[in-house]
């Protein structure tokens, strides 16, 4: 069986890795990968969002399962032009990946199927927003309706904060089509939860829960970034929220689709606020989390390519899933002055030393040249290592990050610690 994997991070080495475990897989291509997926996949020079290049080259080269990570692919309808050529690919179609990428599609749906999440209301007009802005309290969250690149989010503290942002996207279009149509959004407390499920149209099957560190610094301070770190199973997710989660969510989800005729077939992640009311769903994204990736994937005792393929097929409702027990920790390594500027081409040092049977070092922004590994990207590394216990992940993938080194690397170093008990107060 020949294997495509499409995009170039973190996340799609944790996806070539595990893919290249399976028994019936004989080749494993990544476009267009970086220096981690090279060495057990063959990468190809072509870019996540070039869809007629990729499904040419699934059809030239007799792919049998292409795998999409990034959002943008799927929003673009990547899996359209794959199912157009009568070429077998895991994600959703354009029309379902709506739910990631038009989050007022997502609250719509939300509150016709009354799933909880934040009270939230539609503006497109700047007069208007700033209008109810005037009578709201604070904080609050303004999101763009499309992809931002993760910069869509603004959590507001005041007034003034929560008129620039909708000034930059009604008035300055700072964000393009994306920031055309706002949500304006109760700010919700709690902590915050990853989930994620395989989804076939009909049913779904959960894979283990998992936390990310969104902000940049120690203490969760600084600003937002792809994620700084992940450890799973989450510490303030158990059976009892995954019961109400389930019924709560996931059923009036998959019937809101259907009511509406859309088939949704791939990976459904939806981030979860915990709040003392239960869970809330604060988004729905339509592809695996990083870095909760390569949390997740290195416990998952199955063979992913089954799982995969029932998906596709809608057979989840004779699927089996297994897992390690111990939990896994990540700690990812990134350029210095990443979210913001940062530079590239930085030598990185000690990956061989780092490795062992129980440390995956995931790359994400990296490349070869002249026979070195360089950094290439913002986030760079995920180290993951598994453990008796979080302690044990956590001391186990702290040790490999000591390792490893690289011009103004940064990391954090309370990642998982609060599955510890301990805490690390901000700067
Ligand atoms: P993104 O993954 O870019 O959509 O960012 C979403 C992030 O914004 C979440 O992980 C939360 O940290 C934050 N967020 C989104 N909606 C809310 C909300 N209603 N209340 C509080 N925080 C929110
Ligand atoms: N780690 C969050 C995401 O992948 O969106």
């Amino acid at each position: 069986m020949k294997i495509l994997v499409v995009g170039s991070g973190g996340r799609e080495h944790a996806l070539v890795w595990k893919l290249a475990q399976s028994a019936g897989v004989d080749n494993i291509f990544c476009a267009p990968g970086n220096a981690g997926t090279a060495l057990l996949a063959e990468n190809v020079e072509i870019k996540a969002g070039d869809l007629a290049a990729l499904a040419r080259f699934a059809k030239e080269n007799r792919i049998d399962l292409t795998v999409i990570g990034p959002d943008d692919s799927l929003a673009v309808g990547i899996v359209d032009v794959f199912e157009g050529e009568r070429l077998r690919v895991f994600g959703p179609s354009k029309t379902a990946a709506r739910l990631e990428s038009s989050k007022i599609f997502a609250k719509e749906l939300m509150r016709a199927k009354r799933i909880p999440t934040a009270r939230a209301a539609i503006f497109e007009k700047q007069e208007a927003a700033i209008a109810f802005l005037k009578e709201s309290h604070f904080p609050i969250v303004i999101k763009a309706d499309g992809l931002a690149l993760g910069k869509g989010v603004i959590v507001a503290q005041e007034f003034e904060e929560a008129r620039a942002a909708v000034d930059a996207m009604l008035s300055e279009g700072r964000f393009g089509e994306a920031g055309r149509r706002l949500l304006i959004e109760e700010c919700l407390a709690g902590s915050e939860c990853s989930l994620h499920a395989l989804v076939d149209g009909k049913n779904f099957l959960m894979l283990a829960s998992a936390r990310d560190h969104k902000r940049a610094f120690d203490g969760d301070a600084g600003p937002n970034t792809g994620g700084m770190g992940a450890f799973s199973p989450a510490n303030n997710f158990g059976a009892e929220a995954q019961a109400q989660f389930e019924g709560a969510v996931m059923r009036p989800l998959l019937d809101g689709l259907r009511e509406s005729g859309v088939i949704f077939r791939g990976l459904l992640f939806p981030g979860l606020m915990i709040t003392g009311d239960g869970p809330r769903v604060l988004e729905f994204n339509c592809r695996f989390g990083d870095p909760e990736t390569q949390a997740i994937l290195p416990r998952l005792k199955s063979d992913l390519v089954p799982l995969l393929e029932a998906t596709i097929e809608g057979h989840l409702d004779h699927a089996t899933i297994e897992w390690d027990k111990r939990p896994a920790v990540t700690v990812v390594m990134a350029s210095g002055g990443y979210p913001g500027k940062y530079e590239t081409a930085k030598t990185i040092s000690g990956l061989e030393r780092a490795a062992s049977e129980d440390v995956q070092i995931f790359h994400a922004g990296t490349r070869r040249k002249n026979g070195q590994v360089i950094t290439s990207g913002g986030r760079v590394l995920a180290v993951t290592a598994l453990g008796e216990t979080v302690a044990a992940a956590r001391a186990r993938a702290y040790e490999a990050v000591s390792k490893i080194d690289f011009e103004n690397c940064h990391y954090r170093r309370d990642i998982a610690l609060s599955a510890v008990g301990g805490k690390i107060v901000g700067h």
